[in-house]
């Protein structure tokens, strides 16, 4: 049953990522923590659902005071997740299955536990001396804002080893790596060397605005950051072509797509759509499509070979930094009115509980999310609709142990409850005896099997996938359409939401040439001909949507 990887070096540009902390998926020994051999044993549910590609966020040695984020050994499996033999196994294991497998980079800093680090703060003229950002005063890079609002109060922190400052733009035990330092280029290259060599397909890369910063300047997306990324990404296509880089960059549009780069000097494959998801959820609650429809219009073209990462969720915050502040205002009171659910400038709180549990909406949600331009990132859970829980800290909220059935230990763990990394969710709506996956994969009517239905209809139609966007004007305020013609083969697929609660009636001009044949894709009936002035008239119900092909 060994089913080849694709040979497409652009692969990336066609997959269904599937994002999916070690830690929060399957526990094999019981000690409450997922691990590798854990992720091994649920490959085939991924295949099942649709995966194509697996995105880890960091399972390396670490003191996991930023859920591994804070990496004290680049090269090494925490052992709380298995051994480097449980990771090359997962890794043969994805492949053998047709999947890939996409790891985080988090380069811009280390843990302060990070051998690198303790050296540095003992040794300054020793070899690590200049790995790390130190100041004799805090009063540098004063333009630079702070990430962290809840948490941290400046970017600087003192070391009492060296007694200088040092400079962290996330938690003060993150110190920031010295990119001014090419012994810390090549430091990085080689680690990206030893897991490409192991086979991962690609790097998720963290946090990539802020390598560099200069006097009187933001520390976001300054030039040498991104000539770093191009001699990263030459290494890679030089060394191990077919891999793939895609950039967690939260700016605005048109510094996002820098990080694509140009045609002549490329830089990340891939990017997260930062700026298009926090729109998806103001649609979604005010019935306006309007924002949504701008932002879509003002994203610039990606290069060839490029494409976006689209997504709702993720393991941190929704982040709500792409919006203006009037619209920000309004997503906190409709979607965090608790002050528990919000952190820094977002909302911790997941997919479903997020839209009231309401399945009209996850579905409309999910929908944009599978026909935007781009490759859709799932977050683990939220295809079985998984809820949250806002008493646990910082952006645990949303990262509990997967439900796979309906017993208290969720079917996370044989262990003991109480020793589980972070409690399964207990509340009545979300708790395990409500949302897990084997009740999901006995009914035909549940989130789980409209997610892998919707998955492989969009696969069955190849303009969803690498096919251009052309927005399509629709009459009403609360109506997006857009259609998606296919590179290659293919027919061109209308997409079409409606946000409001009501049913709306929509006028689509400029689709296809008058008396062709409208069909729903999800009914295969013909739903209308386009009309004499070649407008397509479409009575859309409340909170719907519609893939309709043209012929
Ligand atoms: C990224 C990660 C986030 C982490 C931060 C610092 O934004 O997504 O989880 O806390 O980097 O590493
Ligand atoms: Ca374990």
């Amino acid at each position: 049953m060994t089913e080849q990887l694709s040979v497409d070096p652009e692969w990336y540009r066609k997959a269904v990522f599937y994002e999916v902390m070690v830690r929060s998926f399957r526990d094999t020994n019981g000690d409450g923590y997922g691990d590798l051999k854990g992720m091994i044993e649920k490959l085939d549910y991924l295949k099942w659902l649709g995966v194509d590609a697996i995105w880890l966020p960091p399972f390396f040695a670490s003191p996991l005071r930023d859920g591994g984020y804070d990496i004290a050994d680049y090269t090494a499996i925490n052992p709380l997740y298995g051994s480097m033999d449980d990771f090359d196994a997962f890794l043969a294991g994805a492949h053998e299955r047709g999947m890939r497998v996409v790891i985080d980079f988090v380069i811009n800093h280390t843990s302060d536990q990070h051998r690198w680090f303790q050296e540095s703060r003992s040794n300054p003229t020793g070899p690590y001396g200049d790995f790390y950002v130190w100041s004799d005063t805090d009063e540098k890079f004063e333009n630079v804002r702070i990430i962290f609002t809840d948490t941290e109060t400046s970017n600087w922190a003192w070391d009492e080893v060296r007694q200088q400052y040092y400079w962290h733009r996330f938690f003060s035990h993150q110190p920031d790596l010295n990119f001014e330092n090419p012994a810390v280029h090549e430091a990085v290259f080689d680690i990206a060397r030893f897991w490409l060599n192991k086979g991962v397909d690609g790097f998720r890369l963290d946090a990539i605005p802020y390598l560099y910063v200069s006097e009187g300047n933001t520390g976001e997306s300054e030039p040498p950051t991104h000539t770093f990324i191009q001699s990263l990404r030459a290494m890679m296509d030089r060394e191990f072509p077919g891999r793939m880089l895609v950039a967690e960059a939260n700016q605005l549009p048109r510094e996002v797509t820098d990080y694509f780069g140009s045609e002549e000097t490329p830089e990340c494959n891939m990017a997260f759509n930062f700026p298009v998801m926090p729109y998806i959820f103001y649609s979604l609650k005010s019935g306006d499509a309007t924002g949504l429809t701008g932002v879509l219009a003002d994203l610039p073209d990606v290069p060839k070979g490029a494409a976006w990462g689209v997504f709702l969720r993720n393991h941190d915050e929704l982040t709500l930094e792409m919006v203006n502040d009037e619209e920000r205002q309004k997503m906190y009171e409709w979607y965090a009115p608790e002050p528990r659910m919000k952190v820094n400038v977002g909302i911790r709180r997941r997919l479903a509980p997020l839209l009231d549990g309401r399945r009209d909406k996850l579905d409309l949600a999910n929908a944009i999310l599978l026909s935007l331009p781009g490759s859709p990132f799932l977050y683990y859970g939220d295809e079985i609709g998984m809820g949250d829980n806002i008493w646990l800290d910082d952006r645990d909220a949303s990262r509990t142990p997967m439900q796979w059935v309906e017993t208290p230990d969720a079917g996370f763990s044989d262990g003991d409850p109480e020793s589980f990394y972070l409690p399964v969710v207990a509340s009545d709506e979300y708790g395990p005896h409500a949302v897990n996956v084997a009740a999901q994969e006995s009914d035909p009517d549940s989130v789980l099997w409209w997610t892998k239905n919707t998955l492989e209809m969009r696969k069955s139609l190849p303009a969803l996938g690498t096919g251009s966007t052309r927005l399509l004007s629709t009459g009403s305020p609360a109506v997006l359409a857009f259609v998606r013609e296919p590179e290659g083969p293919g027919v061109p697929v209308v997409c079409v939401f409606n946000f409001s609660e009501s049913d709306v009636s929509a006028t689509l001009s400029s689709v296809a040439p008058t008396g062709s044949a409208v069909v729903d894709v999800r009914t295969g009936e013909t739903v209308c001909e386009v009309d004499d002035s070649e407008e397509l008239r479409l009575d859309l119900p409340a909170m719907s949507w519609h893939w309709l092909t043209v012929s």
